[in-house]
Formats: C-alpha cells, sequence, structure tokens
C-alpha cells in the first residue's frame, strides 16, 4: 500500500515537474517572440561618441597620416574613416604617431557596399581595424543601404536586403571588432526598417546635413529615437568634387554667413560647424591642412542666440550634394530632401 501511494506520488511530481517546464518554455517562448528590440550596449562603459572629429574622406594618401597626427595632437579625438576612403592604412599610421591611449581616441570606419555578406563584411572589418592599427573600433557604419555583388562593381545584388546586412553588423558587434554599429545613408523609412528587427539597433546615424540641406525634422526624429546624428559633409558646398554638381556659390562666400562670422568674431568655416554643434549634430569636417585643422576647433566657442537659429533655419536650400543614387540605379533618400532623382522620374510626376 505503502509503495503503491510512494509511486502515485512520484507519477504526480513528474507530470507536475514536466507540466511547470513546458508552461516555463511556452511563457520565455512567447516572451521573446513578442518582446520589442533590445537595446543590447557592447563595451558599455566606453566613451560616448566626440561631437567633433575629423573627416578623411578625399584626403591625399600622402597628407593623410600627418593631418592626422596633427589633428590628435592639437585636440581632436576622433576621426572619421572608410575603407572606400582608400586611405586607411595612411590614416593609421597618423592614429599610431599620435599615441593617444585607445580610450581617449574615437575611430569610426564603414562597410562598403560591395562587402555586405557575410565572408566579405568579416575580410573588410577585420582589414579596417588592422589598416587603422587599432584593436577594435568604436564605430562601424553600414556606409550605404544598398549591395552590391561582391566583385562586380556597382551591379546591386538583388539577393542581399538591408536586413539581412544588418544582422551581419550585429555579429560584427557580438565578436567585439567594434563597440558600436551604425548606419549612415538611410532614409527615414529605412531606420525604421532596421528599428524594427535590430536585437542590437543603431548607435548613430551619418548623412549629409548642413546649412544647405538642414533636414531639421529628421535630426531632431533621430534625437527622439535615441539615435545620435553625425553630419556630414558639414561645410556644405565646400568639398570640391560638389563644386560642379550644384549651382549654388560657395557657402564660404555666403553673405549671411559672412556676416554671422563676423558678428562671432569668428572665420566662416567656424561659424559653419558652430551651427552643426549647437543643433547636437557631431561634426566632422575634413582637412589635410593644418591651418584649416586647426581654425576648425574654434567652433566650439561659438554660440548662437535663438533668433540667429531661427533667421538660419529660414535660408535652407534643401540641395543634397552628395548622391550616388543615380549612378547606381538606385532611388536613394526616397522620403526627404532632395531624392534621388532617376531618368523617368519626371515622367513619373
Ligand atoms: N558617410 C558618408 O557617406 C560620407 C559622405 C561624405 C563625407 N563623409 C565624411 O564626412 C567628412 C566631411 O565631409 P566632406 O569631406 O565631404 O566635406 P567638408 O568636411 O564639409 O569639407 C571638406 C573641404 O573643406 C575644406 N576645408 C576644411 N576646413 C576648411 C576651412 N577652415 N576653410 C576653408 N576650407 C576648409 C577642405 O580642404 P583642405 O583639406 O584643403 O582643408 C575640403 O576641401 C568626410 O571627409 C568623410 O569622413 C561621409
Amino acid at each position: 500500500m505503502c509503495d503503491t501511494r510512494m509511486t502515485l506520488f512520484k507519477t504526480i511530481s513528474a507530470v507536475l515537474l514536466v507540466g511547470a517546464y513546458v508552461y516555463f518554455a511556452a511563457t520565455q517562448y512567447w516572451i521573446l517572440s513578442t518582446r520589442s528590440p533590445v537595446r543590447i550596449e557592447l563595451h558599455g562603459n566606453g566613451i560616448e561618441i566626440p561631437s567633433f572629429g575629423l573627416g578623411t574622406w578625399l584626403s591625399d594618401e600622402d597628407k593623410v597620416a600627418h593631418a592626422v597626427e596633427f589633428a590628435l595632437e592639437s585636440g581632436y579625438n576622433h576621426v572619421d574613416a572608410a575603407l572606400i576612403y582608400k586611405n586607411e592604412k595612411e590614416t593609421g599610421k597618423g592614429i599610431l604617431a599620435a599615441n593617444l591611449p585607445r580610450d581617449k581616441l574615437w575611430v569610426t570606419s564603414k562597410l562598403w557596399n560591395a562587402d555586405h555578406r557575410p565572408k566579405e563584411a568579416t575580410i573588410a572589418v577585420q582589414k579596417s581595424a588592422k589598416d587603422l592599427g587599432v584593436h577594435y573600433l568604436d564605430l562601424y557604419l553600414m556606409h550605404w543601404p544598398v549591395a552590391f555583388v561582391p566583385g562586380k562593381d556597382t551591379k546591386i545584388d538583388e539577393s542581399t536586403t538591408i536586413v539581412d546586412t544588418w544582422r551581419v553588423m550585429e555579429d560584427i558587434a557580438r565578436s567585439n571588432l567594434t563597440r558600436k554599429i551604425g548606419i549612415s545613408n538611410f532614409s527615414k523609412r529605412d531606420v525604421e526598417m532596421i528599428l524594427e528587427i535590430c536585437q542590437i539597433c543603431p548607435y548613430a546615424h551619418e548623412f549629409e546635413t548642413h546649412p544647405y540641406l538642414q533636414q531639421q525634422e529628421f535630426v531632431d526624429w533621430h534625437k527622439e529615437i535615441g539615435i545620435k546624428v553625425i553630419a556630414y559633409s558639414p561645410l556644405a558646398n565646400t568639398n570640391p568634387v560638389y563644386k560642379d554638381k550644384q549651382k549654388l556659390d560657395p557657402i564660404l562666400k555666403d553673405p549671411l554667413w559672412i556676416d554671422l562670422a563676423k558678428k562671432k568674431n569668428g572665420t566662416v568655416a567656424q561659424t559653419i560647424l558652430a551651427w552643426g554643434l549647437q543643433r547636437n549634430t557631431v561634426v566632422i569636417p575634413k582637412s589635410v591642412q593644418e591651418k584649416h585643422i586647426l581654425e576648425n576647433l574654434g567652433a566650439l566657442d561659438i554660440k548662437f542666440t535663438e533668433e540667429e537659429m531661427l533667421e538660419i533655419s529660414m535660408h535652407d536650400k534643401k540641395t543634397r550634394m552628395n548622391d550616388p543614387g543615380r549612378g547606381w540605379g538606385v532611388k536613394l533618400f526616397a522620403d526627404l530632401d532632395d531624392p534621388t532623382q532617376l531618368d523617368g522620374d519626371e515622367d513619373e510626376l
């Protein structure tokens, strides 16, 4: 009798145990499958992105090492690089020569369009870190929301979506080759798509914004959703490759900015960069000249009144300088100011 009771007791216990396990597993599955994306902060104690950095696009290979070393010795602590700039090795020489403690330095690099597939991406991020001479990057960006077929020039890779690439970026973050991951040149819809699926969500978005392409709503929206904005080409059409693309006079000769600079006792470039800082964007002006590298730092001392900020906002020209979408046959910036116009778009209007 006692044995029968014991057997019954054991059976009931086993059933209850299995039941409890199944219930626990089911609730965990439900929680995991319905929760909203979490922001996993890797290396959470590291420094946040410095608001001022040195750009390196089009920096001559024979000048960039000195420019980077000089900038880092003059007070910069942030370098914006990319594999496609084809000068990361020389940029790395400048970083090495300046010899800043690693935790006092911010290094960004970017995944090129031809490297979105997992195998290529792994090779690319390792190459960037090695060339830049760092064990890890601080920020690794998906350079464009566009994938090319590896080894096929600019042929679009229809089989790789930005979601696929974001999964690859997350794996790169998990591999500790970068502290943070982010995006560049995304439309609002593209950003939303990533936010819907991310497990490690974008830390920063680097895109073109300056007084001639202010995109204030887009900038404000990033603040609401907690993504930092890095403003590229902060000096608008000063980059010489933009000279013939737009019919605008150089911003450095714009009477509005000349007047503001006089009022602020600064140079025009300093004043424009100061506006970028005041609207809470990170600015990354490129220069290979000592004079400009030092001059640009002066932006940190200039502040605007609310009236001045309002006045500047009324001079937005909504003009994009950098749009390779046409050449790639891809409509970029679809929901933003001055989106890509492809042949035939005029007929659609
Ligand atoms: N994520 C992306 O897709 C993307 C795209 C574009 C740019 N970027 C990043 O953003 C960085 C900055 O953008 P950017 O290079 O296009 O343009 P930028 O920094 O706005 O302008 C660079 C140009 O301004 C000149 N310059 C710099 N300081 C000056 C000053 N104080 N007075 C007069 N001229 C001055 C530079 O010439 P000197 O060198 O002779 O001084 C250079 O020709 C790039 O270098 C790159 O790192 C990223």
